[in-house]
């Protein structure tokens, strides 16, 4: 199987936990879109949900293929939050903003009652940050914040290289009207500690760590699906 038949398979399995009447958030990323063209069929059949989309890239995805959405201001608490992840660490804390939409994507899963995240193995790992983390920052004051991120990792004997995302000449804007540090630390064995330093330097808008937030992951291998519940 092939890595898009593993996103499909993970996503098919998901979507075993959608039931009718659910308010839904709807992840961002190549696994979430197997996800939401899945989700569409199962709508075409007549079953109700809604989705809250945690990006404007899945909310036209969504609307071309037809799934009804609805707001986190008109819908502010919702059932369950399918989405993928960049990273995966076996306590289900996660790394994600791959697709530079680690804000929506944690406000939405933090509205949910559940969260669901769907990988292929690839994504597994023993400890997080072979990924580079996202770091969603304010454009004001870039320079000083991506010091400061500097600074609070060394402090807790991490470093490396803290990168702005680029897209060809111009940074990487998300949708929030925001700029992204990839910050290749390597392994990040405190996650809380991370999160807690990054979160006290006030330019630092969110972070990719997931802490907490998952309680099921679903991940795809050639040998068939693995589920997670912590
Ligand atoms: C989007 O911002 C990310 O958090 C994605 O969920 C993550 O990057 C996984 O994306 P893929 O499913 O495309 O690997």
């Amino acid at each position: 199987m092939d890595a898009r038949q593993l996103k499909v398979e993970a996503a098919r399995a998901a979507l075993a936990y959608v039931g009718d009447g659910m308010r839904l958030g709807i992840g961002t990323g190549t696994t979430a879109e197997e996800f939401v063209r899945l989700l569409a069929e199962k709508v075409a059949t007549g079953i109700k949900v809604i989705g809250v989309p945690t990006s404007e890239r899945t909310a036209a995805l969504c609307r071309e293929l037809g799934v009804p959405l609805s707001t986190l201001e008109d819908t502010p608490e919702l059932d369950l939050t399918v989405d993928g992840a960049d990273e995966i660490d076996p306590d289900l804390t996660l790394i994600k903003g791959g697709g530079g939409a680690l804000l929506r994507e944690k406000i939405v899963a933090a509205a949910s009652g559940r969260m669901i995240v769907i990988a292929d193995k690839s994504k597994l790992v023993g400890t997080l940050g072979r990924f580079p983390l996202p770091i969603e920052v304010n454009q004001f004051g870039l320079r000083a914040t991506e010091i400061a991120v500097g600074a609070a990792a060394a402090k807790l004997g991490l470093s490396g290289p803290v990168t702005l995302r680029m897209t060809g000449s111009q940074p990487f804007v998300t949708d929030g009207g925001h700029f992204i540090l990839d910050a290749s630390f390597g392994r990040i064995p405190d996650t809380r500690a991370l999160s807690n330093a990054l979160f006290a330097i006030p330019g630092v808008v969110e972070h990719g760590l997931f802490i907490g937030l998952a309680s099921t992951a679903i991940i795809a291998g050639g040998d068939g699906i693995e589920t997670v519940h912590v």
